[in-house]
């Protein structure tokens, strides 16, 4: 295995995981790290933002996982940016892996990756909020899962789950090594009480295994995100966002190294 593989991962809807996959795919293609987006959402928030209005894809996430034998063709997003496009048709990806064996539905997506992924840097896996055998694969085919915590006391209550079921994973032997969870603060506000004691909240939850970036809420994610293009674009270039998410690419490359091997 080559690639670095990330599953970007929580179970609370809208906690940032399409926003964190997309906008650190872009970042890490404009560096020259040749990278591959997995969407494994049937709502394909990322394919549509990585691809805009394109459809009609001859090869997708359902063939990934569930028709091994089909030539994988990418959808190319950019120079070095390569996606697997989700659509609707996704949504029966969690009945069919539970239709089959125990021995073989842990391992779609690692057998998968593992035949496209020579050529990548790096692969993110944007999941959905489910947590069903489609997480349960991207937990085992990525050794590392990334996932963004929203400031807000609603969001945080999912933190030690995750935590606790990516554990039990990691120790069934399933997954062939431990795993490494990150979590990663999003829509960060500082002059706001109730976001600020939600953050403090986080980092006591979360300890070390918290990112130091802190993504603030910004109407400039909201507006790239809507867009479809990079924080990192020039019109972006007085947001604070656009320095957070820098640091983060920053922060991944590092720990990126640190868990190399
Ligand atoms: N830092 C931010 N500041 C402001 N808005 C943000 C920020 N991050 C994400 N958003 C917005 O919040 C919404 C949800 O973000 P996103 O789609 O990344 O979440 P998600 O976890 O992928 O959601 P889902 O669980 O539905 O897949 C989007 O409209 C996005 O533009
Ligand atoms: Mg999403």
């Amino acid at each position: 295995m080559t690639a670095r593989r990330y599953a970007v991962a929580v179970q609370k809807g809208g906690a940032g995981k399409t926003t964190t996959a997309t906008q650190l795919a872009w970042g890490l293609a404009a560096r020259g790290k040749r990278t591959l987006v997995v969407d494994l959402d049937a709502q394909a928030n990322a394919t549509v933002t990585l691809l805009g209005a394109k459809s009609d894809f001859p090869y997708t996430a359902n063939d990934l996982l569930f028709a091994p034998g089909k030539a994988a063709v990418l959808q190319r997003a950019g120079e070095n940016l390569f996606v697997v496009p989700a659509t609707l048709r996704f949504s029966m990806a969690e009945r069919q892996i539970a239709s089959l064996p125990p021995y073989e539905s842990p391992f779609l997506l690692a057998n998968a990756l593992e035949r496209i992924d020579g050529e990548f840097d790096f692969v993110l896996c944007d999941l959905s909020p489910a947590h069903g055998g489609v997480f349960v694969d991207a937990v085992i085919a990525c050794p590392t899962i990334i996932a963004p915590a929203e400031a807000n006391h609603l969001a945080i209550q999912g933190v030690p789950d995750l935590q606790d079921e990516i554990a039990r994973i990691s120790a069934s032997g399933v997954a062939g090594a431990s795993r490494t969870l990150r979590f990663l603060a999003t829509k960060c506000c500082d002059h706001q009480t109730a976001p600020r004691e939600a953050l403090k909240t986080i980092e006591e939850l979360c300890g070390e295994r918290l990112l130091r970036t802190r993504i603030p809420r910004s109407a400039a994610v909201e507006q790239a995100m809507g867009k479809g293009i990079p924080i990192f674009d020039r019109r972006f270039r007085d947001s604070p966002a656009q320095g957070a998410f820098t640091s983060l690419l920053d922060e991944f490359l590092e720990l990126a190294e640190a868990t190399r091997g």
